[in-house]
């Protein structure tokens, strides 16, 4: 048997998912992810119901997992022999992993020098193909778009541009409303290419449609303040954040997610650098969750609203935290700051180095 049957999104959500009988069961275990009460954390915020959606546990430590086994299953399907993405980072390590399952050749277009560490030799250990080009996200997306169009060498676009990628990740709704019993009043969420918080709506929508849930949340989406197109109304030709994986100036979404802002009654706003490190940082020292700085920006601008007295102290608020930390530890390294101490290797050395 194999090892994943049973288990995963095709499994758990295939009569919402746009399955046939030709799909391959395809699966690395991804979605199921802990919807975590942080009651500590809520509390220095003054929200009592504030829960976290780990979205890092998924295979490759990120949502884009649930998106791409819906992606890749339906390139399989469809006879597709390779797939191509850009990427900040996160697309690209889940493309590689999924593609390396499935037997396709798979290459990713990136920003050189602007992918955390653990996400680029997460795509070269996988076999990925990969092109570093002299240009940011926006631009790699442009050269993918333009070589998926061609039919000169057939390859299939795995972006969020790809409606499969949008149906897989709104599983990420199904989950919390199971685990909660309802739909949050808030769901707060990182916006870069804007896939997401679209993907999120679709699935409270659905849900709500069929009379699973009765209501459907509002959707704060949280892009970084250098990075912050539709925050702004314009383009950013050149965005800029610690927060690599939301350093995006022209997303691809752009108007389904200010769709879904309006629809839900939300707001997409935007959170400086020094709000996401110190919510990646209080997030780890809080709580243990370790996740990486764009995530944060959900709990950065969470926390914005919660002390304008813009969420009440009872709201039940969901927070999608999106990668997990340990892919970023350059990042990490520099805001854990230099805590080391050092010892001999005695008991009396170690409580005189600890004060004890
Ligand atoms: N958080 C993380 C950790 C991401 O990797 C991304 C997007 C987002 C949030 C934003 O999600 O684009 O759907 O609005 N990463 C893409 C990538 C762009 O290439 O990995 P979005």
């Amino acid at each position: 048997m194999d090892g994943t049957v049973g288990r995963g999104l095709l499994a758990r959500y295939g009569s919402w998912l746009p399955l046939t009988a030709a799909t391959p069961a395809l699966s690395l275990g991804e979605g199921g992810t802990p919807l975590v009460h942080v009651r500590r954390l809520g509390a220095q915020m003054g929200l009592r119901n504030l829960h976290v959606k780990v979205e890092g546990m998924n295979p490759t430590g990120s949502f884009k997992d649930r998106g791409m086994v819906v992606a890749v299953a339906k390139a399989i399907e469809a006879g597709a022999q390779s797939v191509i993405c850009a990427s900040t980072g996160n697309t690209s390590a889940s493309a590689a992993a999924y593609g390396a399952a499935s037997g396709l050749e798979v290459v990713v277009v990136l920003p050189k020098g602007a992918i955390a560490v653990g996400k680029l030799l997460q795509a070269l250990m996988a076999g990925a193909r990969v092109v570093a080009v002299d240009g940011n996200f926006d631009e790699a997306l442009a050269v993918v778009r333009e070589m998926a169009a061609d039919d000169d060498h057939p390859t299939t676009l795995v972006n969020s541009v790809n409606p499969h990628r949008i149906a897989g990740q709104k599983t990420a709704a199904f989950e919390i409303c199971d685990d909660l019993g309802r739909a949050p009043d808030f769901l707060a969420i990182p916006v870069g290419n804007a896939g997401n918080i679209c993907a999120y709506w679709a699935g409270f929508t659905e849900y709500a449609m069929a009379g699973v849930v009765e209501q459907r949340p509002r959707m704060i989406g949280f892009q970084a303040a250098g990075a912050a197109p539709i925050v702004l109304g314009h383009r950013v030709d050149h965005p800029e954040t610690i927060a690599s994986a939301i350093r995006i100036g022209n997303p691809a979404s752009w108007s389904l997610a200010t769709a879904a802002r309006d629809e839900s009654g939300g707001t997409i706003d935007a959170v400086t650098d020094d709000e996401i490190i110190a919510a990646y940082q209080d997030l780890a020292r809080s709580e243990g969750i370790f996740c990486e700085p764009s995530s944060a920006a959900s709990i950065a601008g969470v926390r914005r609203m919660a002390a304008a007295g813009e969420i009440e102290p009872d709201a039940l608020v969901v927070a999608v935290l999106t990668g997990n930390g340990l892919k970023d530890p350059n990042t990490a390294e520099r805001s854990a700051g230099d805590r080391i101490i050092e010892s001999r290797a005695t008991m009396d050395a170690v409580r005189a180095a600890l004060g004890w």
